[in-house]
């Protein structure tokens, strides 16, 4: 199992490894609109974990930048495994 903490109330939540954070983040508050990578409404801040999170896809790389680990669209990452700690 993995886990995604957030920094702003210290909840921690567990997931199946390989699971797609949109569903929890939507839970937790993290507003979505388009859920295709396109509008940025979803912006995640990566606390740690970074490395726990599956690649940037191509609608990541277009909107935040290619490399860019600090930020992730919450509607296109998966969490591989491990902890990931995030904020809104
Ligand atoms: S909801 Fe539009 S980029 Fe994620």
């Amino acid at each position: 199992m993995a886990k995604l903490k957030f920094s702003h109330n210290d909840e921690e939540i567990e997931l199946p490894d390989g699971s797609p954070l949109a569903e929890i983040c939507e839970e937790a508050g993290v507003p979505f609109a388009c859920t295709e990578g396109v509008c940025g409404t979803c912006v995640i801040e990566i606390k740690e974990g970074e490395e726990n999170l599956s690649p940037q896809t191509v609608e990541e790389e277009d909107f935040l930048g290619e490399g860019n680990t600090q930020e992730r669209l919450a509607c296109q990452c998966k969490i591989k495994g491990g902890c990931v700690k995030i904020s809104f």
